[in-house]
């Protein structure tokens, strides 16, 4: 059976560069994973106030999570960090305090912004925080200048070269990820 593959994607834009990558990305994990990308522009902010009685659509993350062999992360980086919807969902999942859904869990990162090195410094900061919430966070870091036409409507990587990278990266993740749930 393939490796069930959760995608998050860091952003709640209608026209989401990240997430458009994200669905490239799910098209060339085909081979190896069984992915889906899992939403959470529809969880409320995060408050301990809302613990005792946890909003639904929290619970459905965390089990979204639990569920999954390997988590990818999308994300784009809003002032040289991760945009507040993604912490936002970080910290949903890590709650309550010994229920962390993150724990265990092979995660790769990677992100697109139109800057050449565009999202270097928010993946950085999402690798930290993942270090102390996950099992392993997989190595080798991939940053994506999005031009107009790189993705298109049929989730094809247009460039031959960025799609030939991004295969490896896929590849090298689900054979890390497929060792750690031997
Ligand atoms: C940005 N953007 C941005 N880009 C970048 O490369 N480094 C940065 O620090 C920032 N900072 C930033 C802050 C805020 C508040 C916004 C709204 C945007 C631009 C960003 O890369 C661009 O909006 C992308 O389109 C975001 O990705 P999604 O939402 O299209 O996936």
């Amino acid at each position: 059976a393939k490796l069930k593959l959760a995608v998050i994607v860091g952003s709640n834009r209608r026209e989401s560069i990240n997430r458009k990558l994200a669905e490239a990305l799910v098209k060339l994990s085909a081979g190896a994973f069984d992915a889906t990308i899992i939403q959470i522009d529809d969880l409320p902010m995060f408050n301990q106030d809302l613990e005792p009685n946890r909003p639904e659509s929290t619970l459905r993350l965390k089990r979204e999570i639990e569920a999954a062999d390997a988590i990818l992360i999308v994300t784009p980086e809003h002032n040289r960090s991760i945009p507040a919807v993604l912490k936002n969902a970080i910290d949903w999942a890590s709650r309550p305090y010994g229920k962390n859904s993150w724990a265990g869990k092979t995660v790769a990162v990677t992100g697109t912004s139109g800057g050449a090195v565009g999202t270097a410094v928010s993946q950085n900061e999402l690798r930290m925080i993942l270090t102390n919430l996950a099992g392993v966070v997989v190595g080798g870091q991939v940053f994506v200048t999005f031009k107009d036409d790189l993705v298109d409507a049929q989730h094809n990587v247009t460039n031959e070269a960025t799609r030939g990278f991004l295969q490896g990266f896929i590849d090298n993740f689900a054979q890390i990820a497929g060792k750690l749930a031997a």
